[in-house]
């Protein structure tokens, strides 16, 4: 915490401080030490001339000498003084001493402050003295009183006055210091005061940080860190209700993903599991914490493993019927699409949505077996009416109701038989072509097959169906049979649904990889809202024509199970008035 903001703030402020007072010191000193030196040199002089008046007193005739009169002087004086005073007459004898016996020093008149005085005028001199052998500061100044004249010359040794000095930088010294010291507790509050809101924000941005999104900052002020503390405490506001949001957002999410009926399972691009719901636990039998483990390890169907691997490849999205072995053969459909990073939009892995259909499985297996038996259980009976119907009508009757009745009778009986072998194809188709045979075989051949049952079946000419030619021969993977009953139902509707006189044609052509078959009539068409859903089972477009025509509505329906049976697609293309293309796909052997 030496580095805080408080520590640098207390030490800034006492450089400050050191610095002005350091300054305020070598000022003061250098002053102090000048003024304290003119104080004891003025200080001399004054008390030197009030000894030179002192001297006027002076009268031969009175006193006793001349000797004795300054020596009292001399000493009286200096212990007023604390000095040390010296009096000499104008040759420079010495006339008194407060501390030496005047009548065994030298004539002083060499000495130069004396020597100034007896100029007349007032000496100052710092010199070692000859006679106490230590630096003294002198001041003599002239006295004259008419019988006799000199200087007086008091000295201070300079020791002294440095003592002095030195008391009294030493007090400015502790002043300095003591200032210093309180400068410092001072600046130290302030630094505190300072810093105390920047520290009381940090705490607060560090305590947000670690995930307290209630936490505000109550620092309200005008300045910087009042707007700090503004911006910080919505920026908390809105992290607040942006994850209250998420985890709403989440949390029902989670109750969907723990309640759907769907197994939904995530892998990542490293073959571990990131997300499972209890569903995807359910459906897959799998233990609990599956979560981080290998998806090999916990995926015993073969067939997923390998749906999940072939969507890592290829990124393209895969759907498959299987049946899970481990899970009371339970028939799921899996659907396994790439999903992409959020955050890089790299492929962030795999996702796989498991439906369980064993329950709609089971329920087309018993409409199919339901279908075929229906239509297995009718056929005994309707071939029994038609039979009879036909036997009346030839034998004849007079009553002509009879005859009539009979004939209806009979028709209708052939049209329930159409229906029931129409319904027993559709449900044979739609076991799928597991059982079925298929070949190479060369569309063209198939075509003039087909052509050549409708014309037969319907009596028309060649010329009104044609068959466009093809150089080459084009072969496709399939059941002969069944192509073969997909081109006799388009050309039945062909010929059907327009007027007789009228052509249809067949064109073969090849497509990159598929082999495209058209059925083309003049005929009366199909309205675009209609064209998808005449492939739909018992659809008609026109249901009174279609009646009279004998139609079921399957044929179409057929059509489009056994060409997507063989991988193939159907389409139709039509202007209302101008006829109809039904067409439809093979991939090429
Ligand atoms: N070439 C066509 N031109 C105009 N309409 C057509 C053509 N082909 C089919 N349709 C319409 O589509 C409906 C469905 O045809 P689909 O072959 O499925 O049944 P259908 O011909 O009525 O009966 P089925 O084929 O069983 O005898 C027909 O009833 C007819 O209205
Ligand atoms: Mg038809």
């Amino acid at each position: 915490m030496r580095s805080s903001l408080r520590w640098r703030l207390t030490l800034t402020y006492l450089s400050i401080i050191m610095i002005i007072l350091v300054i305020t010191y070598v000022f003061f000193s250098l002053s102090f030490r000048d003024y304290y030196y003119n104080n004891v040199k003025s200080d001399l002089t004054r008390q030197s001339i009030l000894v030179a008046e002192m001297t006027i007193y002076y009268n031969s005739e009175h006193d006793n000498g001349l000797e004795p009169f300054m020596q009292s002087i001399c000493n009286r004086t200096a212990t007023d003084t604390d000095t040390r005073v010296t009096i000499v007459d104008s040759k420079g004898i010495v006339l008194g001493d407060s501390s030496y016996d005047a009548r065994y020093m030298e004539p002083h008149n060499n000495r130069p402050e004396i020597y100034q005085a007896l100029q007349g005028n007032t000496g100052i001199k710092v010199r070692k003295s000859a006679t106490a052998g230590v630096n003294m500061l002198y001041v003599a100044v002239p006295f004259d009183n008419g019988s006799v004249s000199g200087a007086v010359r008091l000295s201070k040794p300079l020791t002294e006055v440095q003592s002095f000095y030195l008391k009294a930088l030493m007090i400015l010294i502790i002043a300095i210091l003591v200032t210093g010291i309180v400068a410092f507790l001072i600046s130290r509050e302030v630094a505190n005061k300072f810093s105390r809101p920047v520290r009381d924000v940090t705490a607060a941005v560090q305590d947000i940080a670690l995930g307290n999104l209630k936490r505000r900052i109550n620092y309200r002020a005008d300045d910087e860190l009042g707007v700090l503390a503004y911006a910080v405490n919505n920026m908390a506001q809105y992290l607040e209700t942006t994850i209250d949001e998420i985890s709403r957002v989440k949390n029902r999410l989670e109750t969907l993903l723990d309640n759907t009926v769907n197994g939904i399972l995530m892998v990542d691009m490293g073959g571990r599991v990131t997300y499972a719901n209890p569903m995807a636990l359910t459906l897959l039998a799998t233990g609990k914490n599956i979560v981080g483990r290998k998806h090999v390890e916990i995926i015993t169907e073969y067939e997923i493993i390998e749906m999940i691997d072939q969507v890592k490849d290829s990124l393209e999205p895969v759907k498959k019927e299987i049946i899970l072995h481990t899970n009371e053969d339970k028939v799921v459909e899996v659907n396994v699409v790439p999903i992409k990073d959020s955050r890089t939009s790299a492929h962030g892995g795999v996702l796989l949505v498991i439906n369980d259909i064993t329950e709609i499985k089971r329920l087309e297996k018993v409409r199919k077996d339901f279908v075929a038996n229906v239509s297995h259980e009718l056929k005994t009976p309707v071939a029994a009416i038609s039979g009879f119907a036909e036997t009346l009508l030839n034998e004849g009757s007079e009553n002509p109701n009879v005859e009539e009745f009979s004939s209806i009778i009979y028709q209708e009986a052939q049209r329930l038989k159409r229906l029931i072998e129409r319904l027993l194809e559709l449900s044979s188709i739609e076991s799928g072509m597991s059982g079925v045979n298929q070949e190479k075989l060369d569309m063209s051949q198939l075509v003039s097959e087909a052509v050549a049952i409708v014309q037969k079946r319907n009596n028309v000419t060649n010329n009104n169906i044609m068959l466009e030619p093809i150089k080459k021969p084009v072969y496709v993977r399939c059941n002969g049979d069944l192509i073969i009953q997909v081109l006799t139902n388009l050309l039945d509707n062909a010929l059907n649904y327009s007027p007789e006189e009228t052509m249809v044609k067949v064109v073969i052509e090849e497509q990159g990889e598929e082999i495209k078959v058209s059925v083309i009539d003049k005929g009366e068409g199909i309205p675009e809202n209609e064209k998808e859903r005449v492939f739909e089972r018992f659809y008609r477009v026109d249901k009174a024509r279609s009646r009279k025509t004998g139609g079921t509505g399957l044929g179409l329906a057929i059509v489009k199970h056994l060409v997507e049976n063989h991988g193939g697609r159907v389409g139709v293309e039509s202007t209302v008035g101008e006829g109809a293309t039904f067409y439809f796909t093979l991939p090429k052997a």
